[in-house]
């Protein structure tokens, strides 16, 4: 009886913790999903991809650059705000190393109660380790050197490696179930992702397809969406960037409630500048002073729509003792976010259960 009653007060004092640092409306948006292409030049995919639709509805930046011309790097760069040279898919020459072993923005994410998850095109699911699916070079569309959750080492083999890393699937049911998260990786496969020598044909069906999904998406989730391209294809070190072409210039659109529409940004940004509006949007801290702590957040973002909704909801107050703990811009409770927040986290849920079965132990 002891036990079961410290059970239960341990399992309260745990929601309760949960409940006290629950997330916060952001600056800018309540979510952000990445999209991330691969190895095209400004000029090309400009040429090529008939985006100009999405593009028309957000901003265009005419003068964004990825980091790295290996493009794992790129991916973590924008996962922990610092070029790590040592990350890389391997060769004759050179291991493999495709482990995160430090901390990224997904752990400051989820320990304020933020909810977090990559929707990966043709990835089996199931925390898959291996390096591509098929597990065969000549039949592959997922590799997971584009795959930036998976390689966080300490996720391997665990349930947050299952249930954070998702198939593309998952991202239609998540829009169905008005379930998005506030930070998620959109990863199409290797012949969406633009990066298979065909590069357009095979991803402009895909983009026409899926585009229309994504701009419905973003007004329905309050959500920021940024679709970019990891590195420029031409690299000065190899060959020269011709044609006009700029040696990591990337084609960068961003669309949602946020995001002025039919504009360009002509201000000079890079992956980083990512993480820097993830971490401005949320009051986070930059992850590395040279990285996302040197670089600019997106400063022509408009203000949260949905801040401004919450000064004009009409839900009644003292219905929800939770929703008049707050009242600060910036950290305005509503409706929603209460809702929210009474979701235990993952970790609440896990620790929550873990106290279940030792109580039940102890019984
Ligand atoms: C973007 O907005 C225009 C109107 O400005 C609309 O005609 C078009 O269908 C939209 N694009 C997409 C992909 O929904
Ligand atoms: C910050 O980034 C630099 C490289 O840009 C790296 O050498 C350093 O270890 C990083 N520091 C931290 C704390 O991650
Ligand atoms: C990276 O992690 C994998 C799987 O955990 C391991 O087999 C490999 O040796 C690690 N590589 C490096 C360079 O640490
Ligand atoms: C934005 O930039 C693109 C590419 O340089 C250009 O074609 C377009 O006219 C620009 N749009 C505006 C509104 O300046
Ligand atoms: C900060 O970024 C600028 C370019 O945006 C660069 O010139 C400068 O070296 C960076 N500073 C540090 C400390 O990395
Ligand atoms: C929110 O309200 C403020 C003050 O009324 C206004 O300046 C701002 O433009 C509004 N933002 C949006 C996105 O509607």
């Amino acid at each position: 009886m002891v036990s079961v009653k410290f059970g239960l007060i341990a399992l309260s004092i745990v929601l309760q913790s949960t409940l006290s640092q629950a997330k916060v409306k952001g600056k800018w948006f309540d979510s952000i999903g990445i999209i991330m292409s691969e190895n095209e030049d400004f000029l090309v995919t400009m040429a090529q991809q008939p985006f100009i639709d999405l593009a028309s509805n957000g901003t265009l930046a005419t003068n964004y650059f990825g980091l790295s011309h290996v493009s794992e790097q790129n991916y973590v760069a924008i996962l922990a705000g610092w070029l790590d040279s040592d990350i890389y898919r391997g060769d004759s020459g050179t291991p493999a190393n495709l482990n995160i072993t430090y901390p990224t923005i997904l752990d400051q994410l989820l320990a304020q109660g933020y909810t977090v998850k990559q929707y990966t095109e043709s990835y089996p699911g199931g925390c898959y380790l291996a390096d591509m699916y098929p597990d065969d070079p000549n039949t592959a569309l997922y590799y997971k050197r584009h795959s930036p959750f998976n390689m966080i080492s300490k996720w391997r083999g665990t349930p947050l490696c299952e249930s954070l890393i998702g198939t593309y699937d998952d991202f239609a049911a998540d829009v169905a179930n008005n379930n998005l998260p506030n930070y998620f990786w959109i990863i199409p496969n290797d012949l969406h992702n633009t990066h298979s020598a065909d590069t357009f044909v095979d991803a402009n069906p895909w983009t026409a397809a899926e585009g229309p999904k994504w701009l419905t998406a973003a007004k329905q989730a309050d959500a920021l969406f940024i679709n970019t391209w990891d590195e420029s294809r031409c690299d000065n070190n190899k060959y020269p960037c011709d044609g006009g072409k700029i040696d990591q210039l990337v084609a960068t659109i961003m669309w949602g409630p946020m995001v002025p529409k039919g504009q360009n940004t002509t201000k000079r940004w890079d992956h980083y500048s990512v993480a820097r509006t993830v971490e401005e949007n949320w009051g986070l801290t930059p992850l590395n002073s040279t990285g996302d702590g040197n670089a600019t957040a997106f400063d022509f973002l408009l203000s949260n729509p949905s801040l401004n909704a919450s000064t004009t909801s009409s839900t009644p107050m003292g219905a929800s003792g939770a929703s008049a703990s707050s009242s600060s811009a910036g950290s305005a409770s509503t409706a929603k976010s209460s809702a929210l927040a009474i979701k235990p986290t993952v970790f609440g849920a896990t620790i929550a259960i873990s106290l279940l079965s030792l109580s039940a132990i102890f019984l």
